[in-house]
């Protein structure tokens, strides 16, 4: 088995308990900490910003994975560095000089990510001439907005097309997967090439605790 990387999305957790969630989902296993920032804007719903990164931040070592779903990245990344962001993920629908944002990203310290929503092919990768730069691609399989949302199976495909293009480049970029993530989900991401997995729902919401979920998600993927 390949190795794969968990990152459970923050957003789904019990922020009076932010600590305490944060620390089990280290406990259990979890790699990194992904932090979904809306902005009401680019999508329909506001989540947090970057005191809630800083938060984070003081509550745990892991790395924070932020993905940020805004309508302007490049106003907001310097606050999100400053916050403690180890990663900073832009939209290629978002960022009118892609290049120009990464280099701005990993000026700041951090590793760049791109992404794409649904309906963007991965064709739009390539118009931009990014692949060869980026640390991470992030395949969205839900329309951002909510965590709790139906995984989207025609993904699959362009998780393909975007793991033969890395691999083409002999890139070591991740290949990470965000959106209705679980156990029957997961391990077509995984066969199709992916190697990291947010997930939300599925790990915050197991009725016998964050903890459990994340052992199971680990667990998916036969040895
Ligand atoms: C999509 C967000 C996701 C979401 C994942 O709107 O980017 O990270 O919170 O949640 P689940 O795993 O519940 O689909
Ligand atoms: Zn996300």
């Amino acid at each position: 088995m390949r190795p794969f990387i968990l990152a459970p999305s923050i957003i789904a957790s019990d922020f009076t308990r932010l600590g305490d969630e944060i620390a089990a989902c280290e406990s259990a296993g979890a790699d990194w900490i992904h932090v979904d920032v809306m902005d009401g804007h680019f999508v329909p719903t506001i989540t947090v910003g970057p005191l809630f990164v800083e938060a984070c931040r003081r509550a745990t070592r892991l790395p924070l994975d932020v993905h940020l779903m805004v309508t302007n990245p490049d106003q907001h990344l310097e606050a999100f560095a400053r916050a403690g962001a180890d990663r900073l993920t832009v939209h290629v629908e978002t960022c009118p000089n892609l290049i120009q944002t990464i280099e701005k990203i990993k000026s700041l310290g951090c590793k760049a990510g791109v992404t794409l929503n649904p309906p963007t092919p991965a064709s739009a990768l390539a118009e931009r001439a990014v692949l060869p730069i980026v640390d991470l691609v992030l395949v969205m399989s839900v329309n951002p907005g909510y965590s709790g949302q139906k995984f989207m199976p025609e993904m699959i495909g362009k998780v393909e097309e975007i793991r033969n293009k890395l691999n083409a480049l002999r890139s070591q970029a991740f290949l990470q997967v965000d959106g209705g993530m679980a156990v029957e989900t997961l391990p077509l991401m995984y066969n199709a090439g992916a190697n990291v997995f947010v997930a939300g729902n599925f790990a915050f919401k197991h009725p016998m605790g964050v903890g459990e979920g994340i052992r199971l998600l680990r667990g998916c993927v036969p040895a």
